[in-house]
Formats: structure tokens, sequence, C-alpha cells
């Protein structure tokens, strides 16, 4: 088979690793790709925005399956798009992908369908944002954009005056631009984070194994919220006792309530979850594979990538059985010095072999550009390195060994990845 995966992170870098140890994967492009991506697969030089362009693209290369990665192709229907032009496509339609697309519409899906999640309510208008807070005085506040924020459109403010700032940058600064135009103030919440990805065809859920990411940019859970910074699997805190929970108070729940509204998902659903003291609540859906999720869980799936892709399509999920593999894995991102602000790029990578590797472990590029015999810095997250072990501590030993061989000019990352204090 030819496929094509759309995106051109960490995650589509796993999810091209993973298709790859497919025998039925002849040929895998991946657009527009990176400069890691581009020693495994062939990069394409096609923006995931253009649907048209990409519908076409693999119309004309005879490509027998798409794996639509990022939340904007989706949320903008790609995959309709493909499907119309009898392209099979892995990921939601444009209209199930609102579950992430739109804050307003998954709050909305939760209350309607009794999916435990914060107390909330939504704002159009910045002078009732503020007087409702204000009014109720309770901190920290959650404020979040209603749209797609490249992930950093949620706010936690302390008091009034954060508050305050908060909502002018979102709704009249319009920093996220429309996403802003409304916005939802949650309850804030307490407890271990998790984060579960699931396989659905719409009528059955396969859950993959837990991961935990650390989203923000500095050790300690310091300094701001990023894409995330570094993921372990499993997560330590999701028992199997959660899991069942999880299964019947959340996962079955929202499946379901998207056929009720005629917006069946299908393709990876993440939830991500947060462990009250009253127990699991969903924090955020997101209609994709997670970033850096995926080069923590991937790695651990022993069932081959492309027939769980074309039995989500199908609708056969419910005849496979997907296996894991036992053990643990452990990802750190490396980042660009001043990520999540602002960055210099270009700058030449050392440590990596011509394949943009190291000896005992993987290296998923994320933003990497590669030239004349060498990688170069090329975005904010630049480089996962992932390493699996009988336990987390080894799969962590190995991965921060790999890490120490690795260097640029202000290069940055967490040292505390898998240490957990919540
Ligand atoms: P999100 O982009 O929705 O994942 O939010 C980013 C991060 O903000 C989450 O991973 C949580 O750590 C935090 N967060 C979001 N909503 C809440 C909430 N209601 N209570 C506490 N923390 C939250
Ligand atoms: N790691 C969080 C996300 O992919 O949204």
């Amino acid at each position: 088979m030819k496929i094509l995966v759309i995106g051109g992170g960490g995650r589509e870098h796993a999810v091209v690793r993973k298709l790859l140890e497919s025998p039925k994967a002849e040929k895998v492009y991946c657009a527009p790709g990176n400069g890691g991506i581009g020693c495994d697969a062939e990069n394409v030089d096609l923006s995931p925005a253009d649907l048209a362009g990409v519908s076409k693209w693999a119309k004309d290369h005879q490509i027998d399956l798409v794996c639509v990665t990022p939340d904007d192709p989706l949320a903008a229907g790609m995959v309709d798009v493909l499907e119309k032009a009898g392209i099979p496509a892995f990921g939601p339609s444009g209209k199930a992908a609102q579950i992430e697309a739109s804050k307003v519409f998954s709050k909305g899906l939760m209350k309607k369908y009794h999916i435990p999640t914060a107390d909330y309510r939504v704002f159009d208008d910045p002078q009732k944002v503020f007087g409702f807070i204000k009014e109720q005085n309770r901190f920290p506040v959650v404020i979040k954009a209603d749209g797609l924020a490249l992930g950093k459109g949620v706010l936690i403010c302390q008091n009034l005056e954060e508050a305050r700032d908060g909502i002018k940058s979102i709704m009249e600064d319009k920093i996220f631009g429309a996403s802003g135009n409304r916005v939802v103030v949650e309850e804030f919440l307490t407890g271990p984070e998790v984060s579960v990805l699931a396989f659905t065809d719409g009528k059955t859920l396969k859950p993959m194994v837990s991961s935990k990411d650390h989203k923000r940019a500095l050790d300690n859970d310091q300094g701001k919220n990023t894409g995330g910074m570094g993921t372990i699997s499993p997560n330590p805190y999701y028992t199997d006792e959660i899991a069942d929970v999880c299964m019947k108070t959340i996962f079955l729940p929202t499946l379901e309530a998207m056929n009720e509204e005629g917006r069946p998902f299908k393709g990876c659903l993440y939830f991500g979850l947060m462990l009250t003291p009253d127990g699991p609540k969903v924090i955020e859906y997101n209609s994709r594979f997670g970033d850096p999720e995926t080069q923590v869980v991937l790695p651990r799936l022993k069932t081959d990538l492309v027939d769980i892709f074309e039995a989500t399509i199908n609708g056969t999920l419910d005849q496979m059985e997907i296996e894991w593999k036992d053990g643990a894995a452990a990802c750190v991102v490396m980042a660009s010095g001043g990520y999540p602000g602002s960055y210099e790029k270009g700058l030449e990578i050392h440590g990596l072999d011509s394949k943009g590797q190291v000896e005992g472990a993987t290296v998923y590029h994320a933003g990497t550009k590669y030239q004349g015999g060498k990688f170069y810095t090329n975005g904010g997250r630049v480089l996962g390195i992932t390493c699996t072990g009988s336990t987390l501590e080894e799969a962590l030993k190995k991965a921060y060994a790999a890490v120490d061989k690795i260097s640029w000019k202000g290069v940055q990352f967490r040292h505390d990845i898998g240490k957990l204090r919540n």
C-alpha cells in the first residue's frame, strides 16, 4: 500500500515509523514531513491547510490510505474531502472534529450527556466574563478560548488582575484570532492528569495504553504551558479500576453522545482526564493523536497499525484484538531555547547520525531541517527522544543517556520527566 501521513511533527514521525513496520506498507509519504521524517518516509511539499491540493496529490499518486493527524485539517474537513474523492482516510469528519475545535461544543456535549467535567459558563462579552469572575471571586479560575489555539488557549488565573489581563488578550487583543470570540470559564479542578488515546470506528472503542504528558516548560511544573515537554507510558496513576470507571462514565458515553448528535467519531479520540477527588473528569478532548503522547504509546503497540487504521475506517474494530507490549516508554522533548516564547531557528544539531538517530534510542524529529548532510533546528519542539524498558526507570535512564549525546546552542529540556508529584 501507498500511505500518506499529513503533518510534520514528532507525532507524525512516530506514526510514520509504526506504519513502516507493517508488511502492508510499501511506501510511506509525509506532507510536509520534516528533516528526520525524510530519512524514513518521503516528504511531500504540500500544506496540510490545502485540502483540495492534498486530495488531488493523493489521487494522482494512487494513495491507498491517508492518515490525517493534525487538528486544523481535521476541523477543516480534510477527511470528508478525501472520502468524497474515494480515498480511504483515517481521522474524524469535520463535524466530529468539533469535539476538539470548539470548547463550547464539547462542554455542551458533556453537560447534555452527563459526562463528568468541570462546571462552566460560556461568554461572548468581555465585560460579562469579568463581571462573572469578580462576583464569583473564586481563584484560581480557568479561562479557555473556544477555538483551536495551538494548545495555548487555556489560562489559569490566580487573581482578578490576571483574569482581567487574560480576558483582554483573548477577547480584545485576539491573540488566538477568532478562536477567542467566545470563552469558557471553568471551575479549577485538582488531581493527577492522564492522557488516554483510543481507536474508535464509531461503534467500538479500544483504548490504547495510558500516558502522562508534562505540559509546563520548566522543571517542577514551572514556566509556561507548552504543547508537551515529555511523556511516559503507562501513567502510574491510571489503575485498572480507574480505567473501568472511565470506560463506563466517560469513553462509551462520549462515543454514544457523538452518535446521538449525528457526528459519529472515527479515528483517534484523545481523552485528557483529571483524576479528581470526586472521580475522573474530562479536562479536554482532542480529535487526534496527542503530541508527545503518541511518541510513547505507539512504540508499545504490537498490532499492525495499518490493520487498525483499515478496521477503523471500515467499521470492523470489534473484530480486532489490539495488543501492547508490557513494560514502559519515556519520551524527553528537546526544545529550542526560549520555547514556548520566541526562539532562534536554523541552529546546527550535534550528535545525530546520518539518519538523524542516536544509538540506544528512537529520535522522533519534531522541528528539524536536513541540509547538506546536517540537521538544523526548525521549530519550538525539535526532537523527542523515546526509549522503552521493562520499567519506567529503565526507559527514563536510557532516554536521558541519549539526550546527553545531543546538543545545539540554547537547547532546553526538562530534567524531571516521569518524576511524579501530584
Ligand atoms: P488543555 O489545553 O485544555 O489541555 O489545558 C491545558 C492544561 O491546563 C491542562 O493540561 C491542565 O493542566 C490545565 N487545565 C485545564 N482545565 C483545567 C481545569 N478546569 N482545572 C485545572 N486545570 C486545568
Ligand atoms: N499533548 C497534548 C496534546 O497533544 O494536545
